[in-house]
């Protein structure tokens, strides 16, 4: 089994938000609740405005099997907005795999540090890639449910 990544084409929008969706509901749903979880990943989305966000930034999907599994971000600011792993694929690296694209794109952008909002599920994660955390956020609303997080950050050394 073979992790590989690659970057953002607009037909990956759709197996990207169903990566989305099943992280939060299925993999984050054990630290957030039911109606924080509901008001992250919705039922519905528009697709034409998912592709365009994520066209926006410098994303990198992951692939297993050709079969889109995960996908991360970068902003040319620096903030790793997006980290999500389809929950039929944690736990075999994948984003390890995305992580080190997105570093790799953040030197050579020559920025000096990349930062995210890191969920509780994903803290742990961020952790183990050398991120350190520099504040908890109590509030964060999203769609009227409020889901702590904490900001985190990664200094790249040149
Ligand atoms: C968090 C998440 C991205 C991890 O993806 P993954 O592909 O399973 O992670 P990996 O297999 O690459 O593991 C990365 C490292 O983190 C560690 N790790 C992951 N989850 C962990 C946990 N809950 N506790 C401790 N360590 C953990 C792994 O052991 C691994 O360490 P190692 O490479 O040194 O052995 C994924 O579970 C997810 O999408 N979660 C839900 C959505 C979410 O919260 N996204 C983040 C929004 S900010």
């Amino acid at each position: 089994m073979t992790v590989s990544v690659r970057t953002y084409q607009p037909e990956d929008a759709e197996p990207t938000w169903e990566s989305y969706f099943h992280a939060i509901r299925d993999t984050a749903s054990k630290d957030y609740s039911p109606e924080q979880v509901a008001a992250w990943a919705p039922e519905q989305v528009d697709l034409e405005e998912w592709n365009a966000r994520r066209a926006a930034a410098h994303t990198f999907v992951a692939l297993i099997n050709d079969q889109v599994v995960g996908f991360s971000d970068l902003t040319d600011g620096g903030l790793l907005d997006m980290l999500f792993v389809h929950s039929s694929a944690t736990g075999r690296g994948v984003a390890r795999a995305l992580v080190s694209a997105v570093v790799a794109k953040g030197r050579s952008l020559r920025l000096t540090e990349i930062h995210t909002h890191a969920s509780r599920t994903a803290r742990p994660a961020f952790e183990r890639f050398g991120f350190e955390v520099t504040r908890a956020n109590e509030q964060n609303w999203i769609r009227g449910e409020n889901l702590p997080n904490y900001d985190m950050r990664l200094k790249l050394s040149s």
